[in-house]
């Protein structure tokens, strides 16, 4: 991937850092984040968008990987923001991040929120439902501001990574069904809302989606949507929110386009649509995340423990697991992995690579090709960098790794690793424990 390589050593080498030098100068597990294929990512984007013609933003959907650094390489490279609650919007903010870019998502968003929002000057709030709009509206009104929204629809078009549901009306938690009629008589009482400007509408389809069909059907679905509610709202709608959910690679048989082809897809259709209906051009907005970061991360572990169940399997452990990767256990992702300090060995033996935390779930690879795997090697699994650090957790109480940027040979702590002080920093006992002897 990007810029890793096998060194001279035969060591795994990223952003021309060696994976060996990475884990002994800041232990282990430890998130290593490639930053030059992050920022390339990010110019695939915009490169591919500038193409189109079309006025665009690409906003980062940070809640793949937030923190303060990140949201200063998006800033950078000319991306927006998307964040999905108050802590997001908090980093953003500390990060310095241009407001006025910033998106609020979110299907409960509290009034504290949204107080919070207005109060800094977002860019735009994405509304879920009748309930935050006329709340919205009001706080609002009470500031007196006039606040940016767009409101989130249900296309009725679900991708399950591989294939497509388009159905009447969709069984979601999230935004206004286009269905059911909710999302006409969301724009109607929208626009009739002294304190909000909509701007437009927003659907997300899904994510880790391979194909270009569902955001082609997502496309069509609002551009109907639109023509028709210019037709009998006289409402013309200025931005279209087509959401995030483009596949990366993964694992080897993983198939996924380039990032050009998806929003080629995209604003071939937006065009298509909209000039067939004699419709101004809409300026067209995405949100990927994982298609921005994931790629870039590679978590680099110890091997400790082994235990050998002869005709079975051998379970390899190392000192990271569903704390640091919750992913294999919550939708059963798959990663590959390699030895970064034996990475031109040949696959000798096929292993499952166990977490070290309290439960059997905790496996973050079910059967993975590799060289005779000793304690002390180092581990590399790939593909971490959306949605690991972001999901980590401290269960069993472990502190969660730092992460590292890597670029040209530099590396930069962007995350500290957790400390023991750190684990116990919120905790308090109460007086009347403190007396307590056994
Ligand atoms: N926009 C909206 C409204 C979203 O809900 C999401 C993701 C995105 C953008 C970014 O999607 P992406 O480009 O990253 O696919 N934790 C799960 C993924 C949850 C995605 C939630 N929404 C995982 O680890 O696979």
């Amino acid at each position: 991937h990007g810029t890793s390589t096998i060194n001279s050593q035969g060591h795994l080498e990223i952003g021309g850092v060696d994976a060996t030098e990475l884990a002994a100068q800041y232990g282990t597990p430890l998130y290593v984040m490639d930053e030059g294929l992050i920022r390339q990512r990010c110019q695939e984007f915009m490169q591919a968008f500038r193409l189109s013609g079309l006025r665009f933003q690409v906003a980062y959907a940070s809640k793949a990987f937030c923190v303060m650094a990140m949201c200063r390489i998006a800033q950078e490279e000319g991306l927006s923001l998307d964040v999905v609650s108050d802590g997001e919007l908090y980093t953003a903010i500390q990060a310095g991040f241009p407001v006025e870019r910033i998106h609020f998502h979110g299907n409960n968003k509290t009034p504290q929120e949204i107080d919070m929002a207005i109060d800094a000057g977002i860019g735009c709030i994405v509304v879920d439902n009748f309930v935050e709009l006329q709340m919205l509206n009001a706080i609002a009104g009470e500031k007196g501001k006039t606040v940016n929204i767009l409101l989130r629809i249900t296309p009725g078009v679900e991708a399950h990574t591989h294939e497509y549901i388009s159905t009447g009306q969709t069984d979601s938690k999230f935004g206004f069904d286009l269905g059911n009629g909710s999302a006409f008589r969301a724009v109607q009482e929208a626009s009739e809302l002294s304190n909000l400007s909509l701007l437009g509408v927003h659907s997300h389809i899904g994510s880790q989606i391979f194909e270009v069909e569902g955001f082609k059907m997502a496309t069509d679905k609002v551009a109907l949507f639109a023509a028709e509610v210019r037709n009998k709202l006289k409402v013309v709608f200025k931005v279209i929110n087509l959401g995030g959910g483009f596949g990366i690679r993964y694992m080897e048989g993983d198939t996924p386009l380039p990032v050009s082809q998806y929003v080629k897809a995209i604003t071939d259709a937006i065009k298509h649509n909209f000039a067939a209906q004699d419709y101004p051009l809409p300026e067209i907005w995405v949100e990927p995340g994982r298609s921005i970061v994931g790629d870039s991360g590679t978590t680099l572990y110890t091997v400790g423990t082994h235990k050998d169940i002869p005709g079975v399997r051998k379970y390899v452990s190392v000192d990271g697991g569903m704390t640091d990767n919750p992913r294999p256990a919550l939708y059963d992702a798959t990663y590959e992995a390699m030895l970064a300090n034996r990475a031109t060995e040949p696959n000798a033996e096929i292993v499952s690579i166990a977490g070290k935390c309290c439960e059997s779930g905790d496996m973050l690879i079910w059967d993975v090709n590799l060289p005779n795997v000793e304690s002390g090697d180092l581990l590399a699994v790939s593909c971490t960098g959306a949605y690991n650090y972001a999901m980590a957790s401290n269960y069993n109480r472990i502190r969660k790794p730092a992460v590292v940027f890597v670029q040209n040979g530099q590396a930069d702590v962007v995350i500290k690793r957790e400390s023991f002080q750190d684990i116990v920093a919120n905790d308090v006992i109460p007086e009347r424990l403190k007396m307590v002897t056994s």
